[in-house]
């Protein structure tokens, strides 16, 4: 079983990134129990204020694989946000998922070296500590549930390619096998609970979660998806039933359902382990698809002076006639753009700052 996990997320992870700069190894960037590493991808240009991005690899992974492999440090470039690739201390290369500490809030395991990483990275780097986000693949989207659950104050979102619901290796010791072959099955309100035990009193807003699953996934059952449904749309109180489920969204084959704004989950029909990441994609679900190097990460609450007229011209592209496409920006403060989305999207506000054709 380790060795077709370990030969199937080889295969996976495709797609080698073009970034400008290098890796950055960081040591000292506060408590850090199990000896997470911390590397970093800083574009030379930032944002101002940039967003951070949290990206964990899977089992057998390391934070230079999931650097070359995956494209968020290119689109870093692009975009000037800020990437932290954690490195797994385990010798397998896999994230603990499964200990007390980890699961929850500033209780230790690799999650904590993790949230220092987070907090040093507002400290130090001017993190818009609105727009810190996680994402990862297999046991790296394990523990983006994780960080859902047992740090909500420090994420505004999340994305999940082929994990298990948080909780879902509780107690058992690096691999759950019940789990894994999704035979551990609950109910909503024991998997919300779950969740809520993370972070016990917390009140704030909860990060919004979205998650992709093959369906012919036989590392980490299909099964799996399906929890995660019943989870997070109890942690969120809404319906199981999706408000939306677009066919052949993304790609051919697979599913795009929503249970409102803050839940989303992506069905690959006949994909195996792992799905392999859409970077832009989840880029659009962080809403940070339009944040350039220079510029701000969301526009300024205030209007701008008109003493001081822009030097550059702008770059918002004229209202196309039929309106935006699926996925464009369609409206939020600041926002010059086309606000009537293309036949059959509807222009839907995600928060104050951006609305989407979705
Ligand atoms: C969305 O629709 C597809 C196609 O009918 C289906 O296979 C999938 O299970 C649906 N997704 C959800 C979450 O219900």
């Amino acid at each position: 079983m380790l060795l077709k996990y370990i030969v199937s997320l080889v295969a996976a992870v495709v797609g080698a990134n073009a970034a400008a700069g290098s890796l950055q190894k960081v040591t000292n960037f506060g408590t850090n129990p199990t000896n997470v590493g911390m590397f970093v991808y800083k574009p030379a240009k930032l944002a101002n204020p940039p967003p951070l991005i949290v990206a964990m690899h899977y089992c057998t992974g390391t934070a230079q694989a999931y650097f070359t492999g995956t494209q968020y440090a290119n689109l870093a470039d692009t975009h000037g946000f800020i990437v932290i690739y954690p490195n797994a201390p385990d010798s397998g290369g896999c994230w603990d998922v499964h200990t007390t500490a980890t699961l929850t809030h500033d209780s230790g395991g690799d999650s904590l070296g993790i949230a220092s990483m987070v907090r040093y990275a507002i400290s130090n780097y001017g993190v818009d500590p609105t727009r810190v986000f996680a994402t990862g693949t297999s046991s790296g989207a394990m523990m983006t549930n994780v960080l859902m659950g047992a740090y909500p104050d420090l994420f505004a979102a999340g994305s999940a390619f082929s994990g298990v619901p948080y909780g879902c290796f509780a107690g058992a010791g690096m691999w759950n096998s019940q789990c894994a072959t999704g035979q551990l099955i609950k109910t909503p309100q024991q998997w919300g609970d779950l969740v809520r035990s993370g972070f016990p009193g917390f009140t704030g807003t909860r990060p919004k979660f979205q998650f992709w699953h093959g369906t012919a996934d036989t590392t980490l059952y299909p099964q799996n998806f399906w929890e995660d449904i019943k989870q997070w749309t109890n942690v969120f109180g809404v319906s199981q039933t999706p408000t939306s489920n677009i066919t052949n969204d993304p790609l051919n084959g697979y599913s795009w359902a929503m249970f409102g704004p803050n839940v989303n989950a992506i069905l690959a029909q006949g994909v195996g382990h792992t799905v392999p990441e859409r970077a832009n994609d989840v880029l659009n679900w962080f809403g940070i698809a339009n944040v350039t190097p220079g510029g701000p990460s969301q526009p300024p609450t205030n209007p701008p002076s008109t003493t001081n007229p822009p030097t550059t011209t702008p770059t918002t592209p004229p209202p196309t006639t039929g309106g935006a496409a699926h996925w464009a920006q369609c409206g939020g403060i600041g926002w010059t753009g086309a606000t009537s989305c293309a036949s059959p999207f509807t222009c839907t506000a995600l928060n104050a700052y951006y609305s989407q054709c979705l």
